[in-house]
């Protein structure tokens, strides 16, 4: 038996669909038929640490036992996908400093400005817009910004928080913006005066109970993540972030996503590099 094979315990047919709809319930990832291999590897390995010898016995564990709660925390931590980078999607971001800012500053009563980064993983991208917020002085004196980073993996979030990142994070950033990290042993902290505004969560983006704790955005990005949700999830997903944005409200996806069919809540703009949504 090879090294590799002896590693992965056997996931039947059965067992593959009882917990892909578990997982599915749970966070709207959905894993199609030909993705069985994911979630065999990747639990696999857990099931050993649990002392479990077949997926059945932990799939009755994690729908009765009372520490079901939380190992559906650690299965996240196993099954999402958490690839992320600063400046990633740079249009999009130039076109909230330049487009979007502009306009809700002519238009606001408060003088707080709030930006939740949905799915936000390690935090590379919170932390990209408070360094282009700071960069680029759009904002008007005596103007409060709140930015909120929120991801389902708790792993994610742990790494958002600590704000460390190796050079890899960095495979997109021009030069300039490299001031606003300390560098020591090949790692990167986040600027302490870039983090302040920065504050980060654990959330499941398919649960209002979660997303109800984020009211009166004035922008939301929520990108790369809808990939990996079926339609109905994306419709949930939306619906709930549609109710966190004010109306007027921006809310930026990643580039291959799409509302159409989805949601009739946002009017589209095409603005030449990319596009983003505005609240009804
Ligand atoms: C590929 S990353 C995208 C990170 C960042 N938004 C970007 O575009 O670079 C997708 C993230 O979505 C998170 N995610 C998946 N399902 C989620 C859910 N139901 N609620 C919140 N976050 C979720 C994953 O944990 C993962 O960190």
């Amino acid at each position: 038996m090879s090294i590799l094979t002896a590693q992965v315990i056997k996931l039947t047919d059965e067992e593959y669909k009882l917990i892909r709809d578990m997982v599915y319930e749970y966070c709207g990832i959905y894993f199609q038929e030909h993705k069985k291999y994911i979630i065999e590897n990747r639990l696999s390995r857990r099931l050993k640490q649990l002392n479990f010898t077949s997926f059945k016995d932990y799939y009755y564990f994690l729908k009765y036992d009372r520490k079901k709660d939380e190992e559906l925390v650690e299965i996240m931590n196993l099954l999402t996908i958490n690839e992320t980078y600063f400046f990633r999607e740079l249009g999009q971001l130039k076109h909230m400093i330049s487009v979007a800012i502009p306009e809700l500053v002519k238009s606001k009563s408060d003088r707080v400005l709030r930006i939740w980064s949905a799915a936000c993983s390690t935090g590379e991208e919170p932390y990209s817009i408070s360094i282009l917020l700071k960069d680029s002085g759009v904002l008007p004196a005596g103007y409060r910004v709140e930015i909120y980073g929120t991801d389902l993996s708790q792993d994610a979030v742990a790494k958002a928080k600590a704000a460390k990142y190796r050079k890899i994070s960095f495979r997109s950033t021009e030069p300039q913006y490299m001031k606003y990290f300390r560098e020591q042993d090949a790692e990167f902290t986040v600027n302490e005066d870039v983090r302040l505004p920065v504050k980060i969560d654990r959330g499941n983006l398919l649960l209002p109970a979660d997303t109800g704790r984020y009211r009166n955005m004035d922008i939301v990005f929520c990108r790369n993540v809808l990939i990996y949700f079926d339609k109905e999830s994306k419709r949930k997903v939306i619906e709930n972030l549609a109710n966190a944005l004010q109306p007027q409200g921006y809310l930026y996806i990643g580039h291959s996503e799409t509302l159409f069919g989805i949601s009739d809540a946002f009017r589209m703009n095409n603005f030449g590099e990319g596009i983003v949504y505005t609240k009804k």
